[in-house]
């Protein structure tokens, strides 16, 4: 079952009917999505099995039989993460909204379960998500294109046992569900096959790999759904035997001004993703302690994307740790970029530069590029480029197979072919393989 998000008109026209009873359109859109993951969480028995009153009441009923899940479930029931019961539904409204997920239910093929759906339609609910927060989720195509630059070679490196991956703006997941499927099934090394991956082991292990911290509680608690979803799908079990003491590693916090936070503890990364904010903070008082933070990149009207990338380098990675980001382009042309480009990424190992601005990629107006560094000095005279020469044509019927986006995969394919049979063939020189192998 393919699901696929509905026309934006259909989503503001539900919020809309919502918004009349909860007086706020922000309450509306958190009513919707929580009967929409309570519904995702039943239909595919991932809830214990249990009577379940009508409306609201069957509303609550489930989001505490999730909480009593597993620990990092227990924040939907917390008023400050969805705070929606202070605004009740009357039955008129609740009509409307359970008869919007009868006709567009958000469930998924049963082999692979983990809620991506779920988090699409949170950015399409959420406007306050969107435009105060700049959540725009990751299509799986970019997130599998930056893991294969980062997280694969930090396996390589450092083992699929001991490699930590953290994204510190994580939204609703993608990147971190597409990084916990990526840590359960290591890529393949030469003829060698990865085990399948779907051992307790396995899986455990993979969620132990990934973390994820963003500013909007409520999608952190998405994110850990989707991590446990995809825990229990894979283990054809429900959320409650996932075992309590499985280490789901995400957390709400505000990743660039939150110094106690564990999960940003220093040093602690081998591969650091993101596809951070782009935005400039809209409160004054937000954007000085940001920039007093991060004094190194924040600059005249800067743009939250410099301070994630100084906070991923220079703070949450391990020495040599790979720190891989879609951002927007705009530093490379304004003025707050110039410090950005001459003082700071200079001292930086860059691995990959890739122009994405002529690429397709939904929800994403402005024009982006990808950024691949080691958290080290630079080392050798190498930094692979990928120019862009035209933009899509047309709008793609398949964005992950635009014209633009094929040609840049050819052209990492063709470039880590090469990398590998360089490397091979320098092993094979100093005698540390031999021609069987
Ligand atoms: C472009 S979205 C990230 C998409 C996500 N990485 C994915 O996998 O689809 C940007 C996210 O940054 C979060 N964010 C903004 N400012 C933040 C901050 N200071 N700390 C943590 N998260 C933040 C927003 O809430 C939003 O979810």
């Amino acid at each position: 079952m393919t699901v696929r998000t509905l026309a934006p008109a259909m989503y503001d026209k539900v919020t809309t009917a919502v918004a009349r009873d909860t007086g706020d359109r922000r309450t509306a859109a958190l009513w919707i999505h929580a009967a929409g993951l309570a519904r995702h969480a039943r239909e595919h028995g991932r809830l214990p099995a249990g009577a379940q009153p009508p409306g609201p009441d069957g509303l609550r009923k489930s989001l505490e039989d999730l909480a009593s899940c597993h620990p990092a479930l227990a924040p939907l029931t917390d008023p400050q993460v969805l705070p929606v019961w202070d605004q009740p539904l009357g039955d008129a409204a609740w009509e409307i909204l359970d008869d919007f997920w009868a006709r567009h239910p958000v469930l998924e093929a049963e082999h692979r379960v983990d809620g991506y759906a779920l988090g699409d339609t949170y950015q399409m609910l959420s406007e306050d998500a969107r435009k105060g927060r700049a959540l725009c989720q990751t299509p799986p195509w970019i997130a599998r294109l930056l893991l294969r630059l980062s997280l694969e070679p930090a396996m390589e490196e450092w083992g699929p046992a001991d490699v930590r991956m953290i994204d510190p703006a994580c939204g609703t997941g993608h990147i971190a569900v597409a990084a916990f499927h990526r840590a359960r099934v290591p890529p393949a090394r030469g003829r060698r096959r990865s085990p399948a991956g779907d051992g307790h082991q396995a899986v455990e292990r993979a969620l132990a790999t990934v973390a994820g911290v963003d500013l909007d509680p409520y999608a952190a608690a998405l994110t850990a759904y989707r991590l446990l979803a995809s825990c229990a799908s894979i283990l054809r079990i429900s959320l409650d035997h996932v075992p309590g003491s499985w280490p789901v590693n995400v957390a709400a916090a505000d990743s660039l001004l939150d110094g106690d936070e564990p999960l940003l503890r220093a040093g602690a990364y081998h591969a650091c993703v993101a596809n951070p904010p782009y935005i400039t903070p809209r409160d004054a008082g937000v954007r000085d302690r940001v920039r007093a933070a991060y004094p190194q990149v924040a600059v005249g009207k800067y743009s939250l994307a410099l301070p994630f990338t100084a906070l991923m380098l220079e703070c949450l990675a391990a020495p040599g740790g790979y720190v891989a980001q879609l951002t927007a382009n705009a530093f490379m042309k304004r003025e707050f970029g110039r410090r950005y480009v001459t003082e700071f990424l200079p001292r930086f190992d860059a691995r990959w530069i890739i122009d994405t601005s002529g690429a397709y990629i939904p929800g994403h107006g402005t024009p982006t590029c990808i950024l691949v560094h080691r958290a080290r000095p630079p080392v050798g005279d190498t930094v692979t480029v990928i120019r862009g020469n035209r933009g899509e044509p047309r709008v793609p019927e398949d964005p992950a197979r635009g014209l633009v986006w094929s040609a840049i995969e050819d052209a990492v394919d063709s470039r880590l072919a090469r990398d590998r049979f360089q490397e091979g063939l320098e092993r094979f020189q100093r005698g540390e393989v031999t021609s069987s192998e």
